[in-house]
């Protein structure tokens, strides 16, 4: 694997990308009818058309082969594979990765394939989504599908994307698809979520996989109150983490939770042996003690912040990788990390966003420090490669490298792009 060198990369996900979602006989996902509801998305958009990647996509890989990248990460969606969650396959919608897959090879680019990033097929959510334990089963089957086309070409699969954001804020918070506000639907979408992993991770072996990881996000706690900070820990990175690692569930963060129906051998096979853990990291939680549900209570950030709202705080991520080479046995991936801010384009060459650089710079060098100290990182991918829909707050917010115009479609590169071309030419870690 380390022949391989270091793993300079971006990553983007089906939805936010692709658009075309009525297109080749994709079914609908719980997000197109999410962005139906009024006021679950801040301007109204849904991810369509997005950015039209679907149709441009040899295009975007001009752009990565420009940027120089050694990887890509990017998801497949569900629901052009399975339009009813289960059952018939449209082999349009394989073809799509299979065409995708290929020609990143051609290009000397790493496909990183993530199975799911949130687009559950609207089949399975009418039949209870993720808090039902089918929907584990169904999940094991459609990765099944995709690693036997893919797998011989595919070196690195990763099962779910941040399963945290799925159940919680899908279930609890309701910021995301489907939308609920209810404890218990998270906790059993969280339970399922974590054994739909475990059969993923079977059925990609099976299927002669090479390695098989999973892409958790991690925020790093911190506060002046002990039991605060331990508590919002389990609730945002040991919830997950657990028991991928054989330890089972952390002591639930929730006051009074409702408990979940939990069989035999479950537990046992979320803890399958992985081959990598990727890392998605933003920024940092300062907490106190709270009261209700979850009795944390979170303190207004003390540093400068991204059009997210979320704090810069590259320590964060470098102290992460620290504890995670020591609590964990796997190889690590930074597979997200990056900063919207308010990006203008009045039609210039490039787009100037001097903080974005400054952020990635920062993160970049927490990463080449944890890896001077020892730990193992293979690779970093930028999320995004370019502006897109990002979920709640639809086209609000712009992640990306490269500046989408969304009225035409047109990619224009911002300084960063440029800056980390350079950066990837200079290579090492
Ligand atoms: C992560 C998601 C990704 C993107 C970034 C900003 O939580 O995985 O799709 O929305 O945040």
């Amino acid at each position: 694997m380390e022949k391989e060198g270091f793993l300079f990369g971006a990553a983007t996900s089906a939805y936010q990308i692709e658009g075309a979602t009525g297109e080749d006989g994709r079914g609908p996902s719980i997000w197109d009818v999410f962005c139906q509801r009024p006021g679950a998305i801040r301007d109204g958009s849904s991810g369509e058309p997005a950015c039209d990647h679907y149709r441009r996509w040899r295009e975007d890989l001009q752009w990565m082969r420009w940027l120089g990248l050694k990887a890509y990460r990017f998801s497949v969606a569900w629901p052009r594979i399975l339009p009813g969650g289960k059952g018939r396959i449209n082999p349009k919608g394989l073809a799509f990765y299979d065409r995708l897959v290929d020609a990143l090879l051609e290009a000397g680019i790493t496909p990183f394939l993530t199975l799911y990033h949130w687009d559950l097929p609207w089949a399975l959510e009418e039949r209870g989504g993720w808090r039902s334990r089918e929907t584990a089963y169904a999940f094991a089957e459609y990765t099944a599908l995709v690693a036997r086309a893919l797998a011989d070409r595919v070196p690195y699969f990763a099962t779910l994307n941040e399963p945290w954001c799925s159940a919680f804020l899908g279930h609890f918070t309701g910021e995301h698809a489907p939308g609920l506000r209810n404890l218990e639907a998270a906790l059993r979408a969280a339970h399922h979520l974590l054994l739909g992993h475990g059969l993923a991770v079977e059925a990609l072996r099976a299927a002669g996989a090479k390695r098989v990881g999973i892409v958790l996000n991690f925020t790093w706690v911190e506060g002046e109150d002990e039991e605060a900070v331990e508590r919002a820990d389990r609730y945002h990175n040991r919830f997950f983490l657990d028991p991928l690692l054989g330890r089972g569930y952390p002591e639930s963060p929730f006051a009074n939770p409702p408990s979940v129906p939990i069989y035999p051998k479950d537990m046992e096979r979320m803890a399958r042996p992985l081959d990598f853990l990727g890392v998605n990291y933003y920024t940092r939680a300062r907490v106190a003690r709270g009261e209700g549900l979850l009795p944390v209570r979170y303190l207004p950030p003390e540093r400068p912040t991204t059009a997210m709202g979320w704090e810069v705080y590259p320590e964060g991520l470098y102290r992460l990788l620290r504890r995670l080479a020591r609590e964990t046995p796997w190889p690590l991936f930074v597979t997200e990390n990056g900063a919207a801010y308010p990006d203008l384009w009045r039609g210039e060459e490039v787009v100037e966003d001097p903080e974005r650089v400054a952020y990635l710079e920062s993160h970049l060098e927490a990463v080449g420090r944890a890896r001077s100290e020892g730990v193992d990182v293979r690779g970093y991918f930028a999320w995004s490669l370019l502006d897109n829909f990002e979920w709640a707050h639809g086209y609000t917010k712009r992640f990306g490298l490269l500046y989408v115009d969304y009225p035409t479609g047109r990619r224009i590169p911002k300084r960063s792009a440029l800056w980390y071309r350079e950066r990837i030419l200079r290579g090492g870690g």
